[in-house]
């Protein structure tokens, strides 16, 4: 059986301690296969970016287990959950994230530094339509182009896993259409994993896996068996 990429065990994260204890998420079970595109659907403060900052190793569960590809990585040390992100996720956020010292290129180039790249900042920004634009500083680009630079960034250091938190959120529909349409079709065509949080429930027709979330729980998951093709996404 193909075991799958990412698996959810029994997952809380609380804050606060005794009386005060609350949960932000709680009981939390899924898996996620290799290539598979996957939306998180929820109202805001259901948990859904506490369940994708775990996932991409920048907060841990209080109890439970977080199997990436065979490894838990619930229990690990600063030091390893930093190797584990360098070497296993691109990160989108909703505001780009940009170093605003550094020129399209360069923020593309960064990831270079950071790990073996398979990907060279050239042809990630040919990726996302940028070439041009590739010596602009982050002030000097739209929204749009900012975060299809985050989007080259991400992708350039071959991470398995691509997450993005609300990625089109600070964008127009229409661009924000564009750059989700972009993040897609470059993720299936190289069999990436992508996790995408959103409050837009149009998108969820196009993924292979919905993850609806209510009240710090898993409300619903439903396998698309045929998903909406990304071209006819009406967002
Ligand atoms: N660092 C924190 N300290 C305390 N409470 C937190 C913290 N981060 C999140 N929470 C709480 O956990 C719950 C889930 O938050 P989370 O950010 O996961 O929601 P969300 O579904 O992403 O919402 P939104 O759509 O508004 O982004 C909320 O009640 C939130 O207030
Ligand atoms: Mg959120």
């Amino acid at each position: 059986m193909n075991t799958p990429l990412i698996e959810f065990r029994d997952v809380y994260r609380s804050y606060g301690q005794g009386e005060t204890e609350f949960y932000a998420v709680e009981n939390i079970n899924f898996t996620i296969n290799r290539g598979e595109f996957v939306v998180i659907l929820g109202q805001s403060g259901a948990g859904k970016s506490t369940v994708l900052n775990m996932l991409g190793g920048i907060d841990q569960p209080t109890k439970g287990s977080l199997i990436i590809d065979g490894d838990d990585i619930s229990g690990y040390n600063e030091d390893q959950m930093e190797d584990y992100r360098g070497r296993k996720i691109g990160f989108i956020f909703q505001f780009y994230n940009l170093l605003t010292g550094l020129s399209a290129y360069e923020n593309v180039a960064i990831a270079n530094e950071i790990v073996h790249l398979p990907f060279n900042a050239d042809e990630m920004l040919q990726a996302v339509g940028l070439s041009k634009k590739k010596g602009k500083f982050p002030a000097q680009l739209s929204g749009g182009e900012q975060q299809r630079v985050s989007i080259a960034r991400a992708l350039a250091k071959d991470p398995e896993i691509i997450l993005g938190d609300e990625l089109t959120g600070a964008l127009d529909a229409n661009t924000g259409k564009d750059v989700l349409k972009l993040v897609i079709n470059i993720c299936k065509e190289n069999n990436k994993t992508l996790i995408i949080v959103t409050h837009n429930a149009a998108i969820a027709e196009c993924a292979d896996k919905v993850i609806h979330m209510r009240n710090a729980k898993i409300k619903e998951i439903k396998i698309n068996e045929n998903p909406l093709p990304v071209e006819r996404l009406d967002l």
